[in-house]
């Protein structure tokens, strides 16, 4: 639930957004003026501010220059309530770094609208700015593994590629497709525990190496169940070798039991390996990959998406 510092001196103006805000859910926390805005604000961090501008003590300006010193206060969104008269002064709540403002007076869905948007806006913020520092780590890791592999060069950044195309195709929401870009670079991690001789292998593998081989995606799964920020990319990892009519590893699941992750993976991998050189097959053309993908609508590979493949590909 998120939490929103109220701040206002107009006691009745105050309950009135109070009820507004609660009943969408949100947990809201009071204060008449700056002073005990602050106070509130140094012992709990709320996820937004909304201030009005005039107020005794600390005014909202104030309160948004203390604000914006603390390490805390850096990035939480903070919208002025301004009166249409105080027009003037929204160019200096602009220049301290003020996310919005509201004109006095506004109607409930205005309220509503300008929090969620800049809540969501937030998230999504922190969600990319970690994205990239996990992302460097990750592919950083997947690179060990292609180094010890020649012949998959270049696999993991097609594979990532080719996922994200169709994630987009099948209008995948943001949030899963940060996850699914480190499910994409991780989804052979497993194969760490192969030597190099067995990947580097030209002719077919024997039983034991098939074995050993076939691990992969359980071997995998388990680097990553430690891991807070890539757990949720163990799908990928883990079911990426399911295959639509049940014969895949390590499970054996049809259907739509294969969560949806490992159902994209398998498509876009299948394609990868087809179109590049691997050493127990020789490449197609992109053509004859599609085709051959087609073919295998509803048997390994999930129609509805093999659908969302091709159009994803040919735009
Ligand atoms: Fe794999």
């Amino acid at each position: 639930m998120s939490k929103i510092l109220l701040v206002e001196d107009d006691a009745l103006l105050l309950e009135v957004m109070r009820n507004i805000l609660e009943a969408e859910g949100f947990e809201i926390h009071a204060a008449s003026n700056g002073k005990q805005a602050f106070d509130h604000f140094m012992s709990e961090t709320p996820d937004l501010i909304l201030s009005d501008i005039m107020m005794p003590e600390m005014d909202g300006y104030e309160l948004l220059e203390a604000v914006r010193v603390m390490p805390n206060g850096v990035t939480v969104p903070f919208l002025f309530l301004s009166a249409r008269t105080e027009k003037a002064d929204v160019s200096r709540a602009r220049l301290l770094g003020a996310d919005d403002y509201l004109f006095k007076p506004f109607d409930a869905p205005e309220l509503i609208n300008a929090v969620r948007s800049r809540l969501d806006r937030r998230r999504m913020v922190e969600l990319f700015d970690t994205r990239t520092a996990h992302l460097q780590t990750v592919i950083m890791l997947a690179n060990v593994i292609e180094a010890r592999d020649p012949y998959t060069a270049g696999h993991l950044e097609r594979v990532r590629r080719l996922a994200l195309n169709l994630a987009f195709a099948l209008d995948w929401k943001n949030e899963d497709i940060v996850i699914l870009e480190f499910g994409a670079i991780l989804h052979d991690i497993g194969k760490i525990i192969v030597p190099s001789r067995v990947l580097k292998k030209t002719g077919p593998l024997d039983e034991d190496e098939w074995k050993l081989m076939r691990q992969h995606p359980e071997v995998g799964a388990k680097m990553l169940e430690g891991v807070d920020h890539l757990r949720t990319a163990i799908p990928y990892v883990l079911y990426h070798h399911e295959w639509w009519n049940g014969t895949g590893y390590p499970n054996g699941m049809s259907g739509e039991k294969i969560p949806r992750e490992g159902r994209l993976l398998a498509i876009v991998d299948a394609f990868d390996a087809m179109t590049t050189n691997r050493p127990y097959h020789i490449s197609m053309m992109a053509k004859e990959a599609i085709e051959e993908i087609r073919q295998n609508r509803g048997v390994y590979f999930d129609p509805d998406m093999v659908d969302a493949f091709i159009r994803s590909y040919k735009s």
